[in-house]
C-alpha cells in the first residue's frame, strides 16, 4: 500500500491488535523434545489493523508489499499464491476445520517492527495476533492456549515446519518484566521475575540472511526423533528431556553414533541448565546467569551445530566487550543472539558493531530492549 492508502486504512479501522517479538533466555531446541524453556516478550511489535467487510472475502495487506493477498472464507486450502499471508490464512483454515464459523470477511493490514527471518519469531507474532483478532471479532471465546495450539498447528500441519510450541506460547502468554518458565511436555508454566537491577538483556542481530533454516531445523527434529526411538528400546521415556545428565555415558554406548549422541547431549544438558538458570534469575545471581548463557552457546555450537560464523562472532564480540554472558537465541543458523550486560556499559553497542563489521563485513544491529506483555487488543 502507498503511504496515503495506509493512512486512510488506519484511520477507518474497526479494531487494532498487537503482538510482540520474543527472545529465548535459555532452553534452546528443547521445546520439541518435551523440555523446559525460558522465553520472554520484547518491545518490537507487529500490529494488525482490521476492517470488517460485508462479503466473505479476506484480504491481507502489509507494509512493503504492494497490492494485497486475497481469498474467500470458503477457499482456505494451502496455496503457494498466499505467499507471506500463508500464516493468517492458515489460521482461518485450522480454525474452520475445528468447526468455528466466520460470519463475514475482513481486510487486515499488518505493520511490523519485527524483522522477518531474524529469529525473533515474526511468524509466531503474526499467527498469534491473527488468532486473537479472529477470536475477538467473531466472538469465538478462544483461550490463549487455544490460540497457541491453533498457531502451532498452522506451522506444523499447514506450513510443514516441525517447530515446537515455545514461540506461539510466549507471544500469547508473555508478561511485562517476566520470563515464562514453560514445560513444553505438560504445558504447565510459571512466570519468573526478570528485574536485574544494574543489568539488562540486549539483542544482537547478525543481519546474516538466513538460509536453510527450515530444512536444517527439520533435520535436527528428525535426528532427535531417531535418537529417541533407539533410546526407547532401553529406557522408559516419552521424550529426550526425561533423561538425566548421568544417563549420558550409557546413552553414548547405546546410540553408538557420534552425531546422534551430541544432539542428545545438548538436549539433556540444556534442560539441566534451564533449571539452574531459572533459580539464578530468582536470586539475581548474575555471574551464574552469564556462565550458563555461554555454556548454552558452546553446546549449540559444538554439539547441536546450529550457530555458524555470524552468531559465533557476535557472541564473541559481546563477551569481549563486557557482557557477563551471551548466546544465540531461537532456531539459529543466523538470526539473533542475546547478551546480558551492565546497564552502564555505554560503549557496548558501538564496540560490538565495530568488531563484528570489521571481521565479517556486515553491519549488525544491537537493540536495547524491554520485557513486555504478550498479544493484546489495543
Ligand atoms: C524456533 C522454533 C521453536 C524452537 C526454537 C529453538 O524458534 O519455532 O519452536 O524450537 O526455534 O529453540
Amino acid at each position: 500500500m502507498t503511504e496515503k492508502e495506509t493512512m486512510e486504512f488506519k484511520e477507518t479501522v474497526n479494531r487494532i491488535f498487537r503482538a510482540p517479538a520474543r527472545i529465548n533466555l535459555i532452553g534452546e531446541h528443547i521445546d520439541y523434545n518435551g523440555g523446559l524453556v525460558l522465553p520472554a516478550c520484547v518491545n518490537l511489535y507487529l500490529t494488525a489493523f482490521v476492517k470488517y467487510r460485508n462479503d466473505n472475502k479476506i484480504r491481507f495487506f502489509s507494509r512493503g508489499f504492494n497490492g494485497c493477498i486475497e481469498t474467500t472464507l470458503d477457499n482456505l486450502s494451502y496455496s503457494k499464491r498466499f505467499k507471506w499471508a500463508i500464516y493468517p490464512i492458515g489460521l482461518f483454515y485450522i480454525l474452520s476445520k475445528k468447526g468455528y464459523e466466520f460470519k463475514h470477511g475482513l481486510d487486515i493490514y499488518y505493520e511490523s517492527e519485527i524483522p522477518s527471518g531474524s529469529g525473533l519469531s515474526s511468524s509466531a507474532a503474526i499467527l498469534d495476533v491473527t488468532g486473537l483478532l479472529i477470536s475477538n471479532i467473531y466472538n469465538l471465546n478462544l483461550s490463549l492456549l487455544d490460540i497457541v495450539y491453533a498457531a502451532k498447528a498452522v506451522e506444523n500441519d499447514y506450513c510443514k515446519l516441525k517447530s515446537g510450541i515455545m514461540d506461539q506460547a510466549i507471544i500469547a502468554l508473555g508478561k511485562k518484566n517476566n520470563a515464562l518458565l514453560l514445560d513444553c511436555n505438560t504445558m504447565n508454566y510459571e512466570y519468573k521475575n526478570m528485574i536485574l537491577d544494574d543489568y539488562m538483556f540486549v539483542i544482537l542481530k547478525t543481519n546474516k540472511p538466513r538460509k536453510l533454516v527450515e530444512s536444517k531445523y527439520n533435520e535436527r527434529v528428525e535426528e532427535c526423533n531417531k535418537a529417541l526411538s533407539i533410546i526407547k528400546t532401553k529406557y522408559d521415556v516419552d521424550n529426550l528431556c526425561m533423561l538425566k545428565p548421568n544417563d549420558l555415558p550409557d546413552i553414548k554406548l547405546l546410540l553408538n553414533d557420534d552425531i546422534l549422541y551430541r544432539r542428545v547431549k545438548h538436549v539433556v544438558l540444556e534442560q539441566a541448565r534451564v533449571i539452574v538458570f531459572s533459580n539464578a534469575l530468582g536470586k539475581g545471581d548474575i555471574n551464574q546467569l552469564g556462565r550458563l548463557l555461554n555454556e548454552s552457546h558452546e553446546s549449540l555450537k559444538n554439539d547441536y551445530e546450529v550457530t555458524g560464523i555470524h552468531l559465533d562472532t557476535i557472541v564473541e564480540a559481546a563477551n569481549k566487550f563486557g557482557a557477563v554472558g551471551a548466546r544465540m537465541t531461537g532456531a539459529g543458523f543466523g538470526g539473533c543472539g542475546i547478551a546480558l550486560i551492565k546497564k552502564d556499559n555505554n560503549n557496548f553497542k558501538d564496540n560490538v558493531i565495530k568488531y563484528y563489521s570489521e571481521k565479517l563485513g556486515i553491519i549488525p544491529d544491537v537493540y536495547m530492549i524491554n520485557i513486555v506483555d504478550g498479544i493484546k487488543e489495543i
